[in-house]
């Protein structure tokens, strides 16, 4: 018992510090975090200063390599090491200290922060209750879309939106044909695919029944989809009649015409709070692995 306790002892001790580490991340914390003027002046800042070298929305130019990528775990640095490297620049590159006042690298700071993050790092302003209104209601999403448990199946579940999509990735797949535009971490594609992975599918049976819904799997002796009924069917090919199998998704690509200015955005405020925050990216090297005590 007594031989336990001290070895529980130091354990803690070996581990302190480490717990230390972790919760505290190393230099000043972000005074813009979450003040959506501060990302709307970081974004003008950052176009006036380094778009020329890093690109639009930091996705990489001729000269800077991207800042916001999926595909690089070293690119989730903190904040702090983002502004010390904006504010002191890395010696013997292109990135020479930049001559701004503190402050506005900070706002640089938050903007880079939400380009990095998704939705849910930072939810667009609006009335969140009405915008919950509007999905089940005048939007009727919920008649296709699964949302923390309720709704159809025919589209995908909506629950973690906000902690996968960027705000302008869930706002673009309400308005715009082809719009998968961002991969987690966030590195702007240069060319949108068109949304096909649920695609419409009209059945005729042998009785001459017709059944509407998405397309889960076919080959050549079977078909499965989900109807609009939000059952699963499962087809022998050989006994139906019609399979129509349209290109294109069902998802309506005209709410900001659909909808009023202020339910669009209400709807977008709702959207993007729903979610878990991605977890903190992976550092260099990874966490340094507790001693043997
Ligand atoms: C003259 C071109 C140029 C300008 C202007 C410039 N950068 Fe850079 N930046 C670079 C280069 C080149 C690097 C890569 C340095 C290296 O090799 O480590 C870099 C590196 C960085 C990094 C670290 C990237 C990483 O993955 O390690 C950040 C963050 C950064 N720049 C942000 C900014 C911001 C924000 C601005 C505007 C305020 C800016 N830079 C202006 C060229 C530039
Ligand atoms: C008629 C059915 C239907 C309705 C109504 C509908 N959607 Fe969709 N939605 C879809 C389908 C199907 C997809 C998937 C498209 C694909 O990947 O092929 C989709 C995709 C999406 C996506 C992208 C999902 C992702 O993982 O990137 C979002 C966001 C979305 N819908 C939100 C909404 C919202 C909000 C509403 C209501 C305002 C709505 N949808 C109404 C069928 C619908």
């Amino acid at each position: 018992m007594k031989a336990a306790r001290s070895f529980a002892g130091l354990l803690l001790c070996a581990v302190a510090p480490l717990l230390a580490q972790r919760g505290a991340p190393p230099g000043p914390a972000n005074p813009f975090l979450g003040k959506t003027e501060a990302v709307a002046e970081g974004e003008t800042l950052y176009n006036q200063h380094c778009t020329k070298c890093h690109g639009a929305g930091g996705g990489g130019g001729d000269i800077g390599p991207a800042i916001v990528s999926a595909d690089r775990l070293d690119i989730g640095v903190s904040d702090a090491q983002t502004f010390n490297i904006i504010k002191n620049g890395v010696a013997g590159t292109p990135m020479s200290p930049q001559r701004l006042p503190e402050a506005d690298i900070w706002k640089v700071v938050t903007y880079i922060h939400t380009l990095r993050g998704t939705a849910i790092d930072n939810p667009l302003p609006g009335d969140v209750a009405h915008g919950e209104q509007v999905f089940w209601g005048k939007g009727q999403c919920g008649t296709c879309h699964m949302m923390s448990g309720r709704g159809g199946l025919t589209a995908p579940d909506l629950s973690n939106i906000a902690g996968t999509r960027k705000a302008r990735s869930i706002s673009d797949a309400l308005t715009k044909q082809q719009h998968r535009v961002y991969g987690s971490g966030g590195a702007h594609l240069q060319a949108l695919p068109v949304m096909d992975s649920y695609l419409p599918v009209y059945v005729t049976t042998a009785d001459g029944k017709i059944i509407e819904g998405v397309l889960l799997n076919e080959d050549g002796y079977s078909l499965q989809m989900i109807g609009n009924d939000n059952q699963l069917h499962l087809f022998d090919r050989a006994k139906l009649r019609r399979v129509v199998v349209e290109p294109r998704s069902l998802m309506p690509t005209d709410y900001d015409k659909r909808l009023t200015p202020d339910e669009f955005k209400d709807l977008l405020a709702f959207l993007t709070r729903q979610g878990r925050p991605a977890p903190p990216p992976a550092r260099r090297g990874g966490p340094p692995e507790p001693q043997e005590p």
